[in-house]
């Protein structure tokens, strides 16, 4: 294996470490600024800035936190007092990472469905960032299901997007995190959930291994299998672990070396309850690491206590800093609802 391999690996294996988890604080503006709006805060670059200062000065956050994904506006802002965040996330021991998609548009000829976009200048983009910090990259799919969805075009077009991005990325030495998000809007079953999850995984590893891409090089970020959000019987915590391992083990092959979860809306403690089940009844028969990579069920509760106001600055920390070790402990399966709520007390 050559230098450039031995140091995706290397990098894969610092965002997999100490059962740490990443950090994705990467919403893009309009995103960013939908979840400002719910709360009534002013929805400028400045509040956004504020808002990932709060979060990149959190104090001990490198101990629970391994990597954070940025988006193209945070990754060149810096603190009040001048600090790039970049330096301030090294400083912590936290690799930075950028999101690099474009966002998602609607996919021609296929209501419903939306395809990735920001292939165009990859290449150059992927360089830029490397020179500036960053260690690791990231690019979202995301797959409806309902009725014909997500069609076989739609899982073909984002699957090969995923991998000409992961190819990309590992020859620019960034670790690809692969995102294919099966979404969970929607009354479909636990079982629906998982029959187009292994669909849409197998694909993305077919397009992977067609693209050349070293697979103990990437981080693969996939939605856990539950029932559909407005699906009237909706899983255990035990079922939703079972039902995501099993569709794993059928999909993801043992050459991965992390799969880190999506938190796609789940309410906060429950995603951390789901990822800690997975690790208490398989941890020591996965070939891969169950680990996070949450966004809102890392942040959204820390926000909410926040809301704008430097007075909140600490208490939001606390928050946050209380989630992060809450996953990490799940990572182990060695979160409880005890340890839940003492931490956040
Ligand atoms: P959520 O954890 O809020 O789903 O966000 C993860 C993410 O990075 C979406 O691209």
């Amino acid at each position: 294996m050559g230098p450039k391999q031995q140091a995706l690996l290397a990098t894969t294996q610092a965002l997999l470490v100490d059962d740490k988890g990443l950090l994705a604080m990467d919403e893009s503006i309009p995103t960013c600024n939908r979840r400002f709006e719910a709360l009534g805060l002013p929805q400028t670059e400045d509040a956004r800035r504020d808002y990932r200062e709060m979060i990149v000065n959190t104090p001990k956050l490198g101990a629970f936190i391994s990597g954070a994904i940025l988006c193209d506006e945070t990754i060149r802002q810096k603190t009040l007092e001048g600090t790039s965040f970049i330096n301030v996330l090294i400083d912590s021991g936290i690799l930075p990472g950028i999101k690099v998609d474009m966002g998602t548009q609607e996919m021609a000829g296929h209501a419903g469905e939306r395809i990735t976009e920001g292939l165009d200048g990859l290449r150059e983009r992927l360089t830029q960032y490397g020179e500036m910090g960053a260690r690791f990259a990231k690019w979202r799919a995301v797959f409806s299901i309902g009725e014909g969805m997500p069609s076989q075009s739609c899982i073909e077009t984002n699957a090969q997007d995923l991998a000409r991005y992961a190819a990309l990325c590992q020859e620019a030495g960034l670790v690809p995190v692969v995102e294919p998000e099966v979404l969970m809007e929607g009354e479909h079953t636990l079982e629906q959930c998982s029959a187009v999850t292994e669909e849409v995984l197998h694909e993305v590893f077919s397009q992977l291994y067609a693209q050349r891409v070293i697979l103990e090089g990437i981080i693969l970020k996939p939605n856990m299998v539950l029932s559909g959000s407005t699906c009237p019987k909706q899983a255990t915590v035990n079922e939703a672990a079972d039902a995501t391992v099993t569709c794993l083990l059928q999909a993801v092959p043992a050459a991965v070396p992390g799969i880190a979860f999506l938190s796609g809306g789940q309410p906060a403690e429950l995603a951390t309850a789901r990822l800690n089940a997975m690790n208490v009844r398989f941890k020591s028969r996965l070939p891969w690491a169950l680990s996070f990579s949450f966004a809102r069920a890392i942040q959204q509760p820390a926000l909410e206590i926040w809301r704008g106001d430097k007075m909140n600055v600490k208490a939001a920390q606390q928050t946050l800093l209380h989630r992060a070790r809450c996953n990490t402990a799940a990572r182990r399966g060695d979160w409880t609802e005890d340890a839940e709520r003492i931490g956040a007390a």
